[in-house]
């Protein structure tokens, strides 16, 4: 899991522009980062462990001199975070440099021929057998191009790589299973890992698939296809797409940190997202509507989306969905139960390896694959055999935030259009479903204005706790989980998310006087059955902190501290205003205790890794 980036200008130095560009990529690791150059047959080299601009303060990255160059910001896999494991990697000679964002499976054996051969290795890594590799081809192919290719067909697993060599007036890149992107600019030409890193240069990209290899000098960017034997074949020229992101989207647009930034953004989030067109939303419906099963994949917080969602299926469509967490998907379905299933995986970045891994299994035992994701040309879009965009922008705080609003806000539309076709709604109901769908986005910015300082004076009270359960029924169990997902990823504050009925078969016996427990609780059925919850935390001491309906005046007079929302228009809906205030919650948890938000300790925004 890493940020890659290349970069060959006609002129000009090249350094600061890369260490800016690696700047914005640092949502994607920042355990160690690292930038090569070329100059004058030279090869320069400054890297380190630690976030960039700290290295930068130490390193002083701009005085690399040249204009051509390659970064690496970095999330460890194969080899703790240090200088030596820090990327660029290079051969022996000191003439190629490498960064690599993915992992090497055959590694061990590859650097034990190579060792063999009398290479020496610096790194625990498994991208420095890359480098020796290329000085090995080069020793009989005669350009950068052709021992790329022949190296790249000797490594299993997945890789984005892009590779310097010591004339300084070429990059080599390729991909397989690991996102590039290539960037046309009128300085130069760019590769990276995603658009943000060259979106101040340029606008216009091509997103490179599966097995291609580019050559960019500092005007053109030639594509190539490699097949297994190595052999490199032409791509005719592609259009490049023009991008609609402004550098403003992808930057913090003068919030303190992105979380904050992407919280607030939600309301237009998802008015983009519910703009989706009705031909689209149908013909996905369709797929669903004629299969028998309907499996859903994700991870993280796009899990709790599809938990979300299989109370709105069996509500809205009468349809019941089967959930399953990316990472035991393969291991969960059988191999006889592809056929007459539809997959929905939910991700947003499209290259979560545990989803990619799952669906690619049951795309072989002959399922159809249906995708919501926000990343336009992300793995997950080549292997669906249909897409759904939600349009929350460039994320870029670890946590996610906008992107589950946007994937709850599509799921929800998917349920009422699929419930048209299943007769469980009739038009009318669609249409009035679609009509409260439509007033979350005013309702989370009345959510947003009115709760937000109250939110930060409750995580104040709880400064000093350092477990909280958080608990809900039905849908709201969702809400609840992702409620403690948050403040465990980015306050670093213990937290379970439970079924509320369920929490008394076990989590219970820890409640004490004091212990703070988080209700979620809006007025749809559950509420009632979720008071006798409330009373039984009460009676045992704990603290009760209730995210309830404005109206419920019952709930406020039971709970410590209750931060009340406005009513709901519909009350399938509920986890897309009942998760604002425990992001908040979360976010402000964070601040207090110190933490930067944007990139909690061990985690990263896209996990690549199985
Ligand atoms: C990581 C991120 C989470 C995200 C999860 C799934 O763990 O830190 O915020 O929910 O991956 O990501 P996806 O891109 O598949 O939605």
């Amino acid at each position: 899991m890493c940020g890659i980036i290349g970069a060959v200008h006609m002129k000009g130095n090249i350094a600061s522009i890369l260490r800016q560009s690696l700047k914005r990529l640092e949502y994607r690791g920042y355990d160690s980062s690292g930038i090569a150059t070329v100059s004058e047959g030279t090869l320069f080299i400054k890297k380190d462990k630690g976030k960039i601009d700290d290295i930068h303060h130490r390193l002083n990255f701009d005085t690399l001199p040249g204009s051509i160059g390659i970064g690496h910001t970095r999330w460890a896999t194969h080899g703790p975070p240090s200088k030596v494991n820090a990327h660029p990697h290079t051969d022996c000679q000191k003439r190629i440099a490498v960064v690599h964002n993915g992992i090497i499976e055959n590694y061990q054996e590859l650097r034990e021929q190579l060792q063999a051969n009398g290479h020496r290795f610096e790194s625990q890594t498994d991208t420095e057998v890359i480098p020796h590799m290329i000085e090995e081809a080069l020793s009989h192919t005669p350009t950068l191009k052709e021992a790329v290719a022949e190296t790249i067909t000797q490594l299993e697993g997945s890789y984005a790589i892009v590779v310097l060599g010591t004339n300084g007036k070429e990059l080599v890149c390729a991909r397989k299973e690991s996102p590039l992107v290539i960037g046309l600019g009128t300085q130069g030409v760019y590769c990276a890992s995603d658009v943000p890193a060259f979106l101040p240069m340029t606008r216009k990209t091509i997103v490179l698939e599966d097995h291609e290899v580019v050559h960019l000098t500092s005007n053109s960017a030639l594509m190539s296809r490699i097949d297994d034997t190595g052999s490199l074949a032409p791509l005719p020229i592609r259009e490049p797409t023009v991008v609609k992101w402004t550098i403003d989207m992808a930057q913090k647009g003068g919030y303190p940190h992105f979380m904050l930034k992407e919280i607030h953004e939600q309301p237009r989030a998802l008015s983009d997202t519910l703009r989706i067109r009705k031909n689209d939303l149908e013909a996905f419906a369709e797929v669903l509507h004629n299969h028998k099963n309907i499996l859903t994949i994700a991870a993280g917080t796009s899990f709790h989306a599809t938990m979300a969602a299989k109370y709105m299926f069996s509500h809205i469509a009468d349809r019941l969905i089967h959930g399953v967490i990316a990472s035991e998907g393969s291991d969960t379905v059988a191999e006889s139960l592809g056929k007459d299933t539809a997959v929905l995986a939910v991700t947003q970045s499209g290259e979560t390896i545990d989803t990619l891994h799952a669906v690619k299994h049951l795309k072989n035992q002959g399922a159809t694959i249906l995708t919501i994701t926000n990343t336009v040309g992300s793995s997950i879009t080549r292997m669906a055999d249909s897409v759904l965009y939600t349009q929350a922008g460039p994320e870029i705080g670890v946590a996610a935030t906008k992107t589950y609003a946007t994937q709850l806000a599509t799921l929800a539309s998917l349920s009422i259009s699929l419930g048209t076709m299943t007769g469980a709604q009739t038009d009318k109901e669609s249409q009035e479903l679609f009509m409260a769908l439509n007033q979350f986005p005013n309702l989370i910015q009345a959510v947003i204005r009115n709760q937000e300082s109250q939110i930060k004076e409750t995580a104040q009270q709880y400064i000093t706790k350092s477990n909280f359960f958080f608990l809900g029924r039905g849908i709201s169990t969702s809400t609840a989980m992702e409620g403690a997902l948050k403040i465990k990823e980015i306050a670093y504050v213990h937290a379970e998310g439970y079924p509320a009925g369920e929490s008394k078969h076990g989590p219970i016996a820890l409640v004490e006087p004091g212990f703070p427990i988080i209700f979620v609780a809006p007025n749809d059925n559950t509420r009632r059955h979720l008071e006798s919850n409330v009373m039984e935390m009460k009676a045992r001491g704990a603290q009760i902190i209730s995210i309830c309906s404005a109206t419920d005046q019952r709930l406020i007079d039971l709970s410590h501290h209750a931060i009340p929302l406005p009513e709901l228009p519909s009350k399938f809906f509920s986890p897309i205003s009942y998760v604002i205030p425990l992001q908040l919650l979360a976010y402000y948890a964070a601040i207090l205790r110190g933490h930067d938000p944007d990139q909690p300790r061990n985690l990263a925004k896209s996990v690549t890794v199985l």
